[in-house]
C-alpha cells in the first residue's frame, strides 16, 4: 500500500465549510499522513528537517490548499520554498523526491466556467498550477491532474457529500494504486471514470 502524505495549508480553517467535509472524510484513513502546516507552524518557522523525514515516509504528496489569489496560501509556499531545498530535492544530487506523485487537492470559489479564456479568470485552472506541476518536475515526482472542487460559495450540502467521497476515492485509489486510465487528455481527476463510478454530482 502506498503511503499518502496530505499538506494541507487553509489559514481560517476554523470558518472552513469546502475543506472541512474534504478532510473530515480522509483525516484517519490509513496510510494517510494528514499535516495540517497552519497548526504546527502559525509562526511560519518550518521545521525543514522534520519535513524532509516526513516527506521520506511517504510515496505519494499531496498540496491540499484553498486557492488565494490564484495560488495557495503563503506557509503552503513558505513550505516549498524551505524544504524543497537544492541538493537534496532538486540539483545534481538532489534525489529524494524523485519517483514519488504529487498533486494540488485545491478549493475555489470560482465556478469552472470561469476558469478558461472567455470567462472572467482568464485562464484555467491547469495554466494557474503550473508552477507546481513545474516544481514537482524539478524534483523528479510525477504530476497528476488537480482534484479541485469548485463554485465553493454556491455548493449544496449534497453536492459538498459527493465531493467529500470522491476525495476519499481519490485516497483510495492513490493508496492502492489502483490507476486512472490515460491522464494526458484529463484536466481533472474528479473526472476519471474511476471516480465516477456511481451517481455523478
Ligand atoms: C484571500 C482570499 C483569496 C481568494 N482567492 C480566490 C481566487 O483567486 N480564486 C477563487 O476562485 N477563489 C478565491 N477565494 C475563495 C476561496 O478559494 C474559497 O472561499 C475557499 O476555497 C472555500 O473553502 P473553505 O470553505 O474551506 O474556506 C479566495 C478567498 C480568500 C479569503
Amino acid at each position: 500500500m502506498k503511503r499518502i502524505l496530505i499538506l494541507f495549508a487553509h489559514p481560517k480553517f476554523e470558518q472552513s465549510k469546502t475543506n472541512k467535509a474534504l478532510v473530515c472524510k480522509v483525516i484517519n484513513r490509513e496510510g494517510v499522513t494528514f499535516h495540517d502546516l497552519y497548526e504546527h507552524y502559525p509562526d511560519f518557522n518550518i521545521d525543514v528537517l522534520r519535513e524532509k523525514k516526513l516527506l521520506q515516509q511517504h510515496d505519494i504528496v499531496i498540496w491540499h490548499h484553498p486557492f488565494y489569489w490564484y495560488n495557495c496560501p503563503p506557509l503552503m509556499k513558505q513550505w516549498i520554498d524551505v524544504v524543497l531545498e537544492f541538493g537534496w530535492a532538486y540539483g545534481p544530487d538532489g534525489n529524494a523526491l524523485k519517483n514519488k506523485k504529487c498533486l494540488n487537492v485545491i478549493t475555489t470559489g470560482g465556478s469552472r466556467e470561469l476558469y478558461c479564456s472567455e470567462g472572467n479568470n482568464h485562464y484555467s485552472v491547469n495554466e494557474f498550477l503550473r508552477p507546481f506541476e513545474q516544481t514537482a518536475r524539478l524534483c523528479g515526482m510525477e504530476y497528476l491532474p488537480p482534484f479541485a472542487v469548485m463554485g465553493t460559495h454556491g455548493i449544496s450540502q449534497p453536492q459538498l457529500q459527493r465531493h467529500a467521497e470522491q476525495y476519499d476515492l481519490l485516497i483510495w485509489s492513490l493508496k492502492t494504486d489502483a490507476g486512472f486510465g490515460a491522464l494526458s487528455d484529463c484536466s481533472f481527476l474528479n473526472d476519471t471514470p474511476l471516480l465516477n463510478k456511481k451517481n455523478k454530482l
